[in-house]
């Protein structure tokens, strides 16, 4: 089977209803944290994602059983400082950032040495954002250049720490939290507003963690060596899968989108300010909280006037993974929309800010790049005849998204490689596609 795909044309109308893939976050978080409760706990709706299946794979590693039944996983945790490791262990956190990150928070305690490994484009990431506030705790990390392999040996002298998280990672923020947690004593972090699923998680698990809403950052006290009990936990759809779908039927002519059951957490849910900043429209019905979490049900229609947008950067972090799919509208929109200070997005699974300026000039859109800002000049009218080949993307799961749904909207004839690269979060994509009339080979 190759590992490309053709598309040669356009998507038809159409009316659905649909399920996205499961939360990615809240599926690595739950495992991690079930991986440290006392007892079983059951998750069911996890993502099975390639990140997820090395979460699954990690936690193994570090002595935690785990099955499944039907939909649901069953994980028996022995508490905190309940892992039961070899000498040597490695794990292997393929493509996830997010594991890799988390992880290492959870070994400061860690009688034995552990290795972290990852991929071509994990190996490329920066860890020094998580190797310095951990080097504080005490835990004995080693590293060349803050990239992979990193190696960790927790230490009996740990110590907490008071920390200003300001990059707005919540990857970096839920790292701290969790060597918090196995660090004993109160563990202060004042982090710049970013994805909140640890915190909310660790509420509705009863933990003593404190969150007080500051303007501009979060200050978390977290009490450390508290146990905590099992639990149940049912994943919800994912808003940054759910991104292409939305973007796909906002740009399609004469169609309607149900998107059920989706995390629209305000940490999350950037995109749909954004989205209807530019005349989206997009509505969320039968809105419930469960655990924390704000889920609801996602209603989009096709528009064909949609306007540009100046982006206030108070969004960054809250659309952080959907910027490039935004950037396709923005392409499409009437006027010119303008991003700041989006140099994270260079530091993700690839350097996205970088491919996704190549990739407007190649669909022919007029770009102006001034650092980490970039102006968008949308062309409403655009429509593709010529032939694409996308290639070289560090199988970035979602250059391949974006790829596709610009072929299924734009028109043009796409050759899209790197297939599998899906499997990273959202391993139905192609056929949830396909069963929504789309022309895929
Ligand atoms: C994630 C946080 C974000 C996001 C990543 C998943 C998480 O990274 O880009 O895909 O689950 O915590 P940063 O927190 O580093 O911005």
């Amino acid at each position: 089977m190759p590992n490309h795909i053709i598309i040669h044309n356009k998507i038809k109308s159409f009316n659905k209803k649909i399920k996205v893939s499961s939360d990615k976050s809240i599926s690595i978080r739950s495992i991690l944290l079930a991986s440290q409760a006392v007892g079983i706990s059951k998750i069911s709706n996890l993502l099975e994602s390639e990140d997820v299946i090395n979460t699954l794979k990690t936690i193994k590693k570090l002595g935690i059983n785990y099955t499944k039944d039907n939909n649901t996983y069953r994980i028996e945790g022995f508490g905190l400082n309940g892992f039961n490791l070899k000498k040597k262990t490695t794990i292997n956190a393929g493509n996830s950032g997010t594991l890799a990150r988390l992880i290492l928070g959870m070994l400061v305690k860690s009688k034995f040495k552990v290795k972290l490994i990852g991929d071509k484009s994990l190996s490329k990431r920066d860890f020094s954002r998580v190797i310095n506030p951990l080097k504080l705790f005490g835990a004995n990390i080693k590293s060349k250049n803050n990239l992979l392999p990193i190696e960790i040996l927790g230490s009996d002298f740990l110590r907490p720490i008071n920390y200003h998280e300001n990059i707005g990672s919540a990857q970096v923020k839920s790292c701290l939290i969790l060597a918090g947690l196995n660090t004993p004593g109160k563990t202060i972090i004042r982090s710049k507003i970013s994805r909140n699923h640890t915190e909310l998680m660790l509420n509705f698990l009863k933990y003593p963690i404190k969150i007080k809403r500051k303007k501009k950052f979060d200050k978390i006290e977290v009490e450390g060596l508290n146990q905590f009990r099992s639990f149940k936990y049912n994943v919800p759809g994912d808003i940054s899968s759910a991104a292409f779908f939305i973007v796909l039927t906002l740009l399609s002519k004469k169609s309607n989108i149900l998107i059920e059951n989706v995390n629209v957490n305000p940490s999350r849910a950037g995109i749909i300010n954004i989205l209807n900043n530019m005349g989206a429209n997009i509505k969320l019905r039968n809105t419930k909280i469960y655990n924390g979490e704000k889920i609801s049900n996602i209603s989009v229609r096709s528009n064909q006037k949609l306007k540009s947008v100046n982006c206030s950067p108070l969004h960054n972090t809250s659309a952080i993974d959907e910027f490039l799919i935004i950037f396709l509208v923005a392409a499409k929109a009437k006027g010119v929309s303008k991003f700041k200070n989006l140099g994270e997005m260079n530091k993700k699974e690839s350097k996205r800010l970088d491919i996704a300026v190549k990739f407007l000039k190649l669909i022919g859109i007029k770009v102006k790049r001034f650092n980490d800002d970039i102006s968008i000049y949308g062309n409403p009218s655009l429509e593709l005849s010529s032939s694409f080949e996308i290639k070289n993307f560090l199988k970035d799961h979602r250059i391949f998204f974006l790829s596709t749904i610009a072929a299924l909207t734009l028109g043009g004839k796409w050759k899209i490689h790197d297939k599998d690269s899906i499997n990273t979060s959202f391993p139905s994509f192609l056929d949830k596609l396909k069963s929504m009339g789309a022309k895929i080979n």
